[in-house]
């Protein structure tokens, strides 16, 4: 059915897919953001998202969730944006976030798609160090 297909596109993708509601608060994590921040899938639900984030984003991010809801203006979603994720030893990398919004049962969400760009980040240093 259409329910495992879901399923199985989360569990199968390569970016890390999460979602929150609009507390900021965790209700889906899939494999790749398990492997990519270095937690247990089960140790994303239930949590703020900033908890994936260095300063000064940590401290910060409730509040551009709720300067979003209160405005209307988008900052990042629809747009994207480089910013900087924190893994679980603590070490940051640079990430690709795409954000966007949905509603179910009148509430809204928030699914956010991280791509992981230290790979290219590190070969881009590495030919402008060769030149
Ligand atoms: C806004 C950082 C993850 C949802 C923002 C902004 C930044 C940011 C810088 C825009 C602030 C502004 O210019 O006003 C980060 C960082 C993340 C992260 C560093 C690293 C893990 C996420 C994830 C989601 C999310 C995973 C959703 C599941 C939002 C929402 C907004 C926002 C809803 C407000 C809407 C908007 O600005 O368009 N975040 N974010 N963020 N972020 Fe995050």
């Amino acid at each position: 059915g259409q329910a495992r297909k879901l399923q199985a596109i989360l569990q199968s993708a390569i970016d890390a897919i999460i979602t929150i509601d609009a507390a900021g608060i965790i209700t889906t994590v899939n494999p790749a953001a398990a492997r990519l921040f270095g937690y247990p899938e089960a140790a994303f639900l239930g949590r703020n998202v900033n908890f994936l984030m260095p300063e000064p984003y940590h401290s910060a991010h409730d509040d551009y969730i709720a300067n979003y809801r209160r405005t209307g203006e988008r900052k990042i979603i629809g747009i994207g944006r480089e910013v900087t994720g924190r893994r679980s030893d603590g070490s940051t990398f640079p990430m690709h976030l795409a954000v966007s919004e949905f509603e179910v049962d009148g509430r809204q969400h928030f699914t956010g798609i991280i791509h992981d760009m230290s790979a290219q980040k590190a070969t881009e240093q590495a030919l402008r160090q060769a030149q």
